[in-house]
């Protein structure tokens, strides 16, 4: 009998990029039931807000899915310092009512976190079992986030990954649109990490969730990037000619504070055999699939 797989959130960018994958994973039987805010669709035909304890025990009660996979959150990092409370109910009570709805029908859950857990004053990738230290509302919802499925469920995986693009709003798109009107754009050169195509960070999702090996891992694509060169690396895949410039930090404030060293080192993944692609390679996949 084939696995019944909720993914919460599914509209994002993740969401989309796993309903590829397990539709493209010809040896793995699964029904997937989308669900998300807003409208219903025929992709998307359920509405749940995750930060409705009830409607979320009620949908996992009923549907009794073996696996539900949580990519809804609050993305807006900036807003999110303006945007607390509503951060806090998405970001941290979201997961814990999955988590125990998850558990109540002895479920796995798959739950998406951040590299914004991490202070980003390290100069050394983030293992799994580095110290943690948000500095923005963002990351501090996201960790409570993990905390509160660690305490609500048993079967869980906490997958945390970073500068994530898919189907959606992302950097990526970000520069391939002021590319179009722009001879020359300023980018962020002194914050490192390493850019995630969502679609890989998917594989690897499916890859763990059809194990037992729970807890905390990190997913992100191999190698290490400024925003900067990732910028140059975009334009240069797309053969677009734009005078790239590196600016500090400083020269462009937000109103979240970001990690200067956001690179995560897939540790446990990596112990179960399992690795990620070289971001640049990641990256051409995803441009070269762009428009299609
Ligand atoms: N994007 C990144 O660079 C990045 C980096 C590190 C980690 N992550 C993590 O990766 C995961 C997936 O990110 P993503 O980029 O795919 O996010 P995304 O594209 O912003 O998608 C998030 C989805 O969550 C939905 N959502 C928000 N509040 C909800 C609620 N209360 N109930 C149900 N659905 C709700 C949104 O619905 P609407 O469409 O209605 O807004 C949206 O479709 C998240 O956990 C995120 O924290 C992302």
């Amino acid at each position: 009998m084939g696995k019944r797989i909720l993914i919460t959130g599914a509209n994002g960018q993740l969401g989309r990029a796993l309903n590829q994958v397990l539709q493209e994973k010809k040896d793995f039987d699964c029904t997937v039931i989308n669900a998300g805010r807003g409208e219903a669709t025929s992709y998307c035909p359920l509405i749940l807000d995750i930060t409705n304890s009830v409607a979320v025990m009620n949908v996992v009660q009923d549907l009794k899915p073996d696996i539900i996979i949580n990519c809804a959150a609050h993305t807006g990092v900036d807003l999110c310092e303006t945007e607390q409370e509503k951060a806090h109910q998405i970001n941290a009570i979201g997961p814990k009512n999955l988590a125990k709805a998850a558990n109540s029908i002895d479920c796995k859950l798959v739950h998406v976190s951040t590299d914004y857990v991490f202070s980003g004053e390290g100069t050394m990738p983030y293992t799994e079992d580095s110290q943690t230290g948000p500095r923005s509302v963002y990351g501090k919802t996201k960790l409570e986030g993990e905390v509160l499925v660690k305490e609500n469920c048993m079967k869980y995986f906490i997958v945390r990954t970073a500068w994530l693009y898919g189907e959606g709003k992302n950097f990526v798109k970000t520069m391939l649109t002021l590319a179009e009107t722009k001879t020359e754009i300023s980018v962020v050169s002194d914050q490192k990490g390493t850019p995630t195509s969502a679609l890989e960070l998917a594989r690897a999702m499916v890859f763990l969730m059809e194990t037992e090996s729970y807890g905390i891992y990190h997913a992100t694509c191999e190698g290490v990037a400024s925003w900067y060169e990732f910028a140059r690396e975009i334009f240069r895949q797309v053969g677009k000619s734009v005078v790239t410039k590196p600016i500090q930090t400083e020269d462009y404030p937000t109103p979240a504070v970001r990690p200067k060293n956001s690179v995560l080192e897939n540790s446990k993944l990596k112990a179960l055999g399992y690795h990620m692609k070289p971001w640049k390679d990641a990256l051409q996949e995803y441009v070269s699939n762009l428009g299609k």
